[in-house]
């Protein structure tokens, strides 16, 4: 089987796509399948797999982005027809995770690992999952939707006054279609409100504004395998951070994954239905992993919905399933098993 491997991308979890794409790529069983990585730059160029796989073996996590290079070569495109049999985008965040690129697979007529067009979209669109939770009765933070027009014209002390009645203090301020906690804010006080929202406004002209609960961080890895959904036990993150950021996830080694959660048996019974619950609300097909929170009187909240989640050797969703008798090798099988069927 030939698979292109796409990776890096336009979005700004380039490199967390470079690092995921390395590992799948050391892991891949080399014996069925000719692996043929086709990296994307920053800007969007795409390039051939020579210079891809040089890119990926490269320390430097970058690909270089070459102003003059057309978007698509037309060799890449025609390589892409002539030889693969599927393609496994390895992209996280908006471009890749978000349902453009499983929709220019589908143009392409290549079967494609992850999750369909609709459920991808509404996955990385965090104003559109949410609704879709809040309509199947999902547990969840409360929150408020922001369009940069909106804001433009809104009172911002009032702003504020209206936000900490609504939602309490401190509140979360995220870019509507982001990964990897980027553009995400903690508001504490009224100070730093107006620095939290451009911050978000600079990844998204549309931003999530969410209440802050005192909660542990679950999750749990899902797999959609011969039209049966299979739920990975589920894992906690400590982090030492303020909250599980950018820092926390891929450059602190003081962030601690504990596998299996130390949670009582009936609750992981609820986060298997619930994580169950929130695939199927937004349309998934595939594959995810599902974040939740826990909070100190034991509620179950969903926090979010990730398609193509991280797939470092260090990363939960690999891990859970590991723990959950699918070590890597096998889980990249099935996950190209389920997209080839
Ligand atoms: N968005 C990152 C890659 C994750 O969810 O793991
Ligand atoms: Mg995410």
């Amino acid at each position: 089987i030939n698979i292109a491997l796409i990776y890096g991308g336009r979005s700004a979890e380039h490199e967390v796509s470079i690092l995921s794409t390395r590992s799948i790529y050391n892991n891949l069983d080399k014996s069925k399948y000719n692996i043929f990585p086709i990296a994307i730059s920053k800007t969007g160029r795409w390039f051939e797999t020579e210079k891809s796989l040089e890119y990926l073996n490269s320390e430097t996590n970058s690909i270089p982005d070459q102003a003059d290079r057309k978007l698509f070569p037309l060799e890449v495109i025609d390589f892409l027809q002539k030889n693969i049999d599927l393609a496994f985008p390895v992209l996280h965040g908006p471009y890749g995770e978000d349902g453009k690129i499983q929709g220019f697979f589908e143009i392409l007529d290549i079967p494609y690992v992850g999750c369909n067009l609709s459920s991808s979209a509404v996955s990385m669109d965090k104003e559109l999952m949410k609704k879709l939770f809040a309509y199947h009765d999902i547990p969840q933070t409360k929150f408020q939707v922001l369009k940069k027009s909106q804001y433009k014209v809104k009172r911002k002390k009032e702003f504020y006054e209206e936000l900490t009645k609504k939602l309490g203090l401190p509140f979360f301020v995220k870019p509507a279609n982001m990964g990897s906690s980027i553009g995400i804010t903690k508001v504490n006080e009224k100070k730093n409100f107006a620095e939290a929202i451009n911050s978000a406004f600079e990844h998204d002209n549309k931003i999530i504004i969410e209440n802050f609960v005192k909660a542990r961080e679950i999750e749990a890895s899902i797999i959609s395998l011969d039209n049966e959904i299979r739920v990975s036990i589920p894992g906690e993150i400590i982090a030492q951070h303020d909250f599980y950021d950018y820092k926390a996830k891929y450059q602190d080694s003081k962030t601690r994954l504990v596998i299996p959660a130390e949670i009582d048996d009936k609750i992981k019974k609820e986060i298997k239905l619930l994580a169950v619950k929130a695939f199927n609300a937004v349309g998934g097909d595939a594959l995810a992993r599902i974040d939740f929170f826990l909070t100190e009187n034991n509620d179950l909240l969903v926090n979010e919905i990730n398609t193509m989640p991280g797939f470092t050797q260090f990363s939960m969703y690999p891990l859970l399933f590991k723990e959950s008798g699918f070590p890597y090798q096998k889980l990249l099988d099935q996950m190209i098993e389920q997209a080839l069927n």
